[in-house]
C-alpha cells in the first residue's frame, strides 16, 4: 500500500531550529519508509522564491509557494518537511486549508533571547543596529501558533529530544509505515 504523506509544517523565529530540525529528521524517516522532501525557507528563497523580499506580501507569496509544492508531494505520499518562518498565522490557516494530506503544525520555540544569543547568521546584530530592517521578531511580527499540533522548546530540548516527540506524533497518527 501507499505510504499515506503528510506535511510537516515548521514555524518559529530565525535560529529556532527550524533547518537543523528538517535535516536531523529527514533521514529518520526515510530510514522508516518514508519519501521525505525538505522545502527549507533559505533554499526556497534562492529558487521558487527568488527575488522576494520580506514584506507581508512577499512572506505570504512565499509561504503559499511553499504550500503548494508541500501539497503536490504530500498528496502524492510523501512527508513533506517545510522550515520557513512563516509568521503569520493566516497564511499559514490558508496553507492548511488547501492541504489535502495530514498537516502537522509543528511550532519551534526558543525564546527570542536565546535565538539572539546564538545569532547563528549574524542578522539579529544586523536587525538591532538598524542594518537590517523589517526582522522578525525584532521588527516585524511573529505569530506564535495558537493550536499547534506539536511544540518543540529548542532551548529546553535537545535536537533528539525535540525530533522525538514529532516522530510520536506521526506513529500516533499512523504516519509512519513501520
Ligand atoms: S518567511 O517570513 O517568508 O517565512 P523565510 O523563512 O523564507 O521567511 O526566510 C527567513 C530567513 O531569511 C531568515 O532565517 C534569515 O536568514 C533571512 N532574512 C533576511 N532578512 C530577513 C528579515 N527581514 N526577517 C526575517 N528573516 C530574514
Amino acid at each position: 500500500m501507499e505510504n499515506k504523506g503528510f506535511t510537516l509544517w515548521f514555524t518559529g523565529l530565525s535560529g529556532a531550529g527550524k533547518s537543523t530540525l528538517a535535516e536531523y529528521l529527514a533521514p529518520i524517516l526515510k530510514e522508516r519508509g518514508v519519501k521525505v522532501e525538505v522545502l527549507d525557507g533559505d533554499e526556497v528563497r534562492q529558487n521558487l522564491s527568488k527575488g522576494l523580499g520580506f514584506s507581508k506580501e512577499d512572506r505570504d507569496t512565499n509561504i503559499t509557494r511553499i504550500g503548494y509544492v508541500a501539497n503536490l508531494l504530500s498528496r502524492n505520499g510523501c512527508g513533506a518537511i517545510t522550515a520557513a518562518i512563516s509568521p503569520y498565522a493566516s497564511v499559514r490557516q490558508q496553507v492548511r486549508d488547501m492541504t489535502t494530506a495530514k498537516f502537522v503544525e509543528v511550532f519551534v520555540f526558543a525564546p527570542l533571547e536565546t535565538v539572539e544569543e546564538r545569532d547563528t547568521k549574524g542578522l539579529y546584530k544586523k536587525a538591532r543596529s538598524g542594518e537590517i530592517k523589517n526582522f522578525t521578531g525584532i521588527s516585524d511580527p511573529y505569530e506564535a501558533p495558537e493550536n499547534a499540533e506539536v511544540t518543540v522548546d529548542t532551548s529546553k530540548q535537545s535536537i533528539e529530544e525535540s525530533a522525538e516527540v514529532i516522530l510520536a506524533y506521526l506513529a500516533s497518527e499512523g504516519l509512519l509505515p513501520n
